[in-house]
């Protein structure tokens, strides 16, 4: 991410435009999957206001340790947890963010990961994975395939199973792909749907905010 944002101009740019993509408002509880050091979660936190809350979850200790250093806002909190057993309430978040977590996961863990970020996210609520894809363009992929050869064999599971198409088994819809950084950064937005319920003539109606 960082030799990423050197790149493109400042890590920190990247993660204010994954912010934006995310479309967060004052008051909204978000989730951020696999922190890491907490960077995105820091400037979630500054968009929610103090009405709001941000959580950062990840499995490493030290992770966390370094995230809760940058803890200085009373709405942002980290926990060591894992992704795949999320210790929230169903329903409980209105946005997850899941930076660069997915492709680091063998398929089963990715599976149950998305279908724990769909539990604890609201009806209606939206999920932004920013992951690793494979670019067009000569030059672009030649050098993919040699960042590849830094990524553990999950990453070619990923993309070769497709987010799309995972996000779809977990029961995700409405996705809508966009790029931060030209077509550097991906970001994938999926909603969380609304529940269906039965008409008076049998067919499925979907509820409405
Ligand atoms: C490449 S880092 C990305 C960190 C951050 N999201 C970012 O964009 O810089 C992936 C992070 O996912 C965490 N992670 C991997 N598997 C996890 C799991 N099962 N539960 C929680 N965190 C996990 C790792 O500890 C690591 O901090």
């Amino acid at each position: 991410m960082r030799l990423l944002g050197r790149a493109v101009g400042g890590e920190h740019q990247v993660r204010r435009d994954m912010v934006e993509q995310a479309g967060l408002s004052p008051g909204e509880r978000v989730l951020d999957v696999g922190c890491g050091t907490g960077t995105l979660a820091v400037l979630m936190a500054q968009k929610v206001g103090t009405s709001g809350e941000i959580v950062g979850i990840d499995l490493s200790p030290r992770m966390i340790e370094r995230a809760r250093r940058k803890a200085l806002l009373p709405q942002l909190k980290f926990y060591q947890q894992s992704i795949e057993a999320i210790n929230f309430p169903d329903g409980y978040f209105d946005a997850v963010t899941a930076t660069y977590v997915l492709h680091e996961m063998p398929r089963a863990a990715r599976c149950n990961t998305l279908r724990e970020i769909r539990r604890v996210l609201k009806p209606g609520g939206r999920l932004l994975v920013v992951d690793i894809y494979r670019p067009g363009g000569k030059f672009r992929y030649a050098v993919f395939r040699l960042l590849m050869l830094l990524e553990n064999p999950t990453a070619w599971d990923f993309l070769d199973h497709g987010l799309l198409n995972e996000l779809g088994e977990a029961g995700f819809e409405n996705f809508r792909q966009s790029f931060i950084v030209d077509d550097l950064v991906p970001a994938t937005l999926a909603v969380n749907p609304l529940p269906v319920q039965k008409a008076g003539d049998g067919t499925d109606v979907q509820q409405h905010d």
